[in-house]
């Protein structure tokens, strides 16, 4: 080994080491009682976690809605080549005038009984996803475009990010709705679910949902309605995201135990890495760029990260006995791609309780290479983004 890299390695572990050190054990009460089995797991633990992390990170997710209804709006059944069938259904729930999400669901016609699926939340809209004329345009708010409208002409843009019909030919459906349509991602929250779900008018309290709860309820909207779809095995619903959506998909894959199997990609600080860790995006960057994502009480760690009574290990932790997958990507410092795979770690001791099996290897895997176990890694060389390669891992 040349000295360079020895001396690269060495600063790596010595990283790695620091992003460990003085994490809070998943498994040790506040009060400092250990966890030994499993039931002080299911009863106590797991619920002073949930709450810890809505009252000074994400803020409070609403009740779970009664009324949760969907319209199917339109159906092609001849989708792909006669492959699939495409539904565009209408999801509403909550009070009266809750906005709905829009969900664009495809499912394999091959299919032999009830198909499994991905649920996620796209960053444009699902015209986007697929150059069809007919897939609903959002009629609210979307990033990047001049007048803030979607437009006809980004239909397809994203075909390559979602991959559809490489997981149609597989046998999986996929589910997906505008993130915007459950909350707008910037301050002014009106257009999203959240006004409609505390008081009209009221302004957020210091410890009330956020953006990222807020999506990561929606995902639970959108688990709501699969399971009534006969065409969906509702045993098999797995939830998936990218960046600061992936952070909404693990948040929604601790929180809802419906959910199958969860994976998050990239998604970085507030999601799957360390709040104390020292690579990439810190717990102060985070909340001066996008202030909405978590609750005001976040802010108070903005210096003193160390102070959280919880890490993202806890996060990773809540969703045990279900299987995890964190991606990365090489080049995707900002995420913290090594913190990221320190919290599967931390984590494991909580998914060995509870007899799950967990992380099957202590070092990261190779580049390209999926570790095994019920808890996953994978990092690819690349940039920070969603690609083909990445839904067939
Ligand atoms: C920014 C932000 C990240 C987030 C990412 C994204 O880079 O700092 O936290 O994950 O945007 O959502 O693309």
């Amino acid at each position: 080994m040349s000295r360079t890299l020895a001396v690269l390695l060495v600063l790596t572990l010595l990283v790695t080491a620091a992003q460990a050190a003085n994490l809070p054990d998943p498994l040790v009460m506040l009060d400092g009682a250990r966890v030994t089995t499993k039931e002080q797991w299911v009863e106590k633990r797991r619920p002073e976690l949930k709450e810890l992390f809505q009252y000074y990170m994400y803020g409070y997710l609403p009740p779970a809605p009664d009324n949760v209804r969907g319209a199917v709006e339109r159906e092609d059944a001849k989708a792909f080549d006669g492959k699939a069938t495409l539904r565009e259904v209408a999801v509403s729930f909550g009070p009266p005038d809750t906005p709905k999400i829009h969900l664009l669901l495809v499912m394999p016609n091959g299919r032999k009984g009830p198909a499994p699926v991905f649920v996620g939340m796209n960053f444009h809209g699902n015209h986007a996803l697929l150059k069809d004329p007919m897939i609903r345009l959002p009629t609210v708010w979307v990033p990047n475009t001049k007048d803030n409208r979607a437009r006809d002409e980004d239909r397809g843009t994203e075909v390559d990010v979602w991959a559809l019909e490489q997981s149609i030919d597989r046998g999986y459906a996929v589910a997906t709705f505008y993130c915007g349509d459950v909350d707008p991602d910037r301050a002014d929250v009106r257009e999203g679910v959240q006004p409609h779900l505390r008081k009209p008018d009221a302004v957020p309290g210091p410890h009330d949902c956020a953006t990222v709860a807020a999506w990561a309820w929606g995902l639970s909207r959108a688990v709501d309605y699969l399971r009534t779809d006969k065409d969906i095995d509702k045993n098999k619903i797995a939830v998936v995201g990218h960046s600061r959506l992936g952070k909404a998909a693990v948040v929604a894959g601790a929180f809802d135990e419906r959910i199958a199997l969860v994976i998050p990609l990239q998604a970085g600080c507030g999601g799957t890495s360390p709040s104390r860790g020292t690579v990439g995006e810190s717990v102060k960057a985070i909340n001066d760029h996008f202030p909405h994502w978590f609750d005001a009480t976040f802010k108070d760690f903005n210096d003193q990260p160390d102070k959280l009574p919880f890490d993202q290990n806890c996060l990773a932790a809540l969703v045990a006995p279900r299987p995890l997958l964190y991606c990365c990507a090489v080049e995707d410092k900002w995420a913290n791609p090594e913190g990221q795979f320190e919290m599967l770690k931390s984590a494991d001791s909580v998914y060995r309780l509870l007899g799950a099996g967990g992380l099957e290897t202590k070092q990261m895997p190779e580049v390209g290479q999926l570790s095994d176990g019920t808890l996953g890694y994978y990092i690819r060389p690349g940039k920070h983004s969603m690609t083909k390669g990445d839904w067939k891992v």
